[in-house]
């Protein structure tokens, strides 16, 4: 017979599990929403279309949902800020971390890889991040724990993942986003015989590349957003790679606000499993095209989205393509 934590943690598995096809709409909605302002230069616009549509969407769902990782703190988010309660307060108890619109500038410079994310988790699994930057680290699935870390030189990183590989360093390759603070992680890889591939923005999807081998991507390092850093882990935890995250910030105001969200030690090192640790559902459409996902597409009346969906009690990864016949069928309010 069961115990009764077992049968606790059965039945709160298999309401995630319900949940799992629910979330793709509202991603699918917030992609097919801000789409058609793909490459028309404007990135609130772009932006505000998504927060609109997933809120919308988000408040049709049977879950007592509090937002935990949104557009920012309440008094200058007026919708999805961190502390909103949504759902129709139905459901099971969740923490929502999301992204409405990854890649303002890519949507409004009509360039790959602007996605829509959501992630829905256990009551109290998520790290509730705050607003500042990220250093980060990742790698895929299939190697030994702990292989790299952000403690020891970009260079003997790329060494370490080589080793487990079983490839020269030459053959590695890491994902960085192209800014000035990463001149000299950029430079170091490259003087240790790695290679780099530059991304303009959009450091959610440049984690996730180590995941897919497909990608050619081995390994993503340096600062981007620390939002972004926990949707990222979210998505480690479902396909099994390995992530650190340690917060940044020179700002004494942002570490006073990171202190009252519960961050306890500004400095720590974040493994995956403390930003994304119980059973969590992941959803990722495509705005523009993209290396994991396909662009919203339009058929005459009817669009298509492309969806990747992952759940970390179960490790299952779904790739969804859907036609909706029109837009205004799927959007009937
Ligand atoms: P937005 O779509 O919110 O603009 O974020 C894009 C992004 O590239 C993130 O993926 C990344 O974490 C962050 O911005 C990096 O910040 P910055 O542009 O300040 O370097």
């Amino acid at each position: 017979m069961p115990t009764k934590t077992a049968t606790t943690a059965k039945t709160e598995k298999k309401i995630s599990r319900m949940l799992t096809l629910e979330v793709t709409r509202v991603t699918e909605r917030a992609a097919v929403a801000c789409a058609p302002l793909i490459g028309r230069g404007d990135e609130k616009a772009a932006d505000q279309a998504a927060v609109d549509a997933m809120r919308r969407e988000l408040n049709r769902l049977d879950i007592d949902g509090r937002v935990v990782i949104g557009e920012g703190e309440r008094d200058e988010a007026p919708m999805l800020y961190i502390g909103e309660e949504v759902g129709t307060g139905k459901g099971p108890k969740v923490d929502i971390a999301l992204d409405p619109l990854e890649g303002t500038t890519l949507t409004a410079k009509g360039m790959n890889n602007a996605l829509t994310v959501i992630a829905v988790a256990e009551r109290g699994t998520l790290l509730n991040a705050p607003d500042t930057y990220m250093q980060k680290i990742a790698i895929g699935a299939g190697y030994p724990q702990g292989i790299v870390d952000l403690d020891v030189s970009p260079s003997e990183n790329l060494r370490a993942l080589a080793k487990a590989k079983k490839v020269d360093v030459s053959q590695i390759n890491v994902c960085i986003l192209d800014r000035p603070r990463h001149a000299d992680l950029i430079a170091e890889i490259r003087q240790a015989g790695g290679r780099v591939t530059l991304i303009i923005d959009g450091d959610i999807a440049g984690v996730m590349h180590t995941t897919n081998p497909q990608t050619g991507i081995d390994m993503y390092m340096g600062i981007g957003g620390a939002p972004e850093g926990v949707l990222a882990a979210a998505a480690l935890a479902a396909t099994g790679g390995q992530m650190q995250g340690r917060l940044v910030s020179d700002d004494e105001a942002q570490k006073e606000r990171a202190r009252k969200m519960g961050i306890a030690d500004f400095d720590h090192k974040y493994e995956a499993h403390e930003m994304a640790g119980g059973d969590v559902i992941l959803s990722v459409t495509g705005v523009t095209n993209g290396t994991l996902v396909k662009g919203v597409e339009w058929e005459g009346e009817a669009v298509w989205t492309d969806t990747m969906l992952l759940r970390s009690a179960t490790g299952t990864i779904r790739w969804l393509r859907s036609r909706h016949a029109s837009i205004d069928k799927f959007n009937p309010d």
